[in-house]
């Protein structure tokens, strides 16, 4: 079996989320994942490295494996110390955005990967971790 592995890399500029979506579909295919599960795990990794990049003022992603002491699986965190997400599920909701966006980022992200997880205080940042399991 592959030793555990990390990965943290910057999120500041447009070519950083080139990286990170990079980066995912590279573990993915070593992996073996599927292309639908490559494209949704990468597709949600874009939307959420967006984010924390528009909205967060930047942050980093760290791609982790394997996951919760398995055998593979991989786990992309984003991070970013921006103002944070007053209200959680508005932020979810199709169609909310505060920057004239479309709205549908973060619970797309939400819906192509099940298991995603979001923690965000006011004025601390936002945290958004999603898990693909082998
Ligand atoms: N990392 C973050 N920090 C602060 N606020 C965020 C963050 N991510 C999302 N938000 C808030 O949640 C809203 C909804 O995010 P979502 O990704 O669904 O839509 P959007 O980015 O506005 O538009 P789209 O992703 O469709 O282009 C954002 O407009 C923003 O207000
Ligand atoms: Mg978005």
């Amino acid at each position: 079996m592959n030793p555990p592995r990390s990965e943290t890399l910057p999120l500041r500029s447009d070519e950083d989320l080139v990286r990170v979506r990079q980066a995912v579909r590279a573990w993915m295919v070593e992996q073996n994942f599927n292309l639908v599960e490559q494209t949704k795990m990468v597709t949600a990794a874009s939307e959420l490295g967006r984010n924390a990049l528009v909205y967060g003022g930047g942050g980093s992603a760290r791609l982790e494996s394997p996951v919760d002491g398995g055998h593979g699986g991989i786990r992309v965190t984003f991070e970013d110390h921006g103002p944070g997400i007053a209200d959680i599920a508005q932020a979810l909701s199709n169609g909310f955005s505060t920057g004239g966006g479309l709205g549908l980022g973060l619970g797309g992200a939400k819906r192509l990967v099940k298991d995603f997880e979001i923690f965000s205080e006011p004025g601390q940042g936002t945290r958004v971790i999603i898990t693909i399991r082998k």
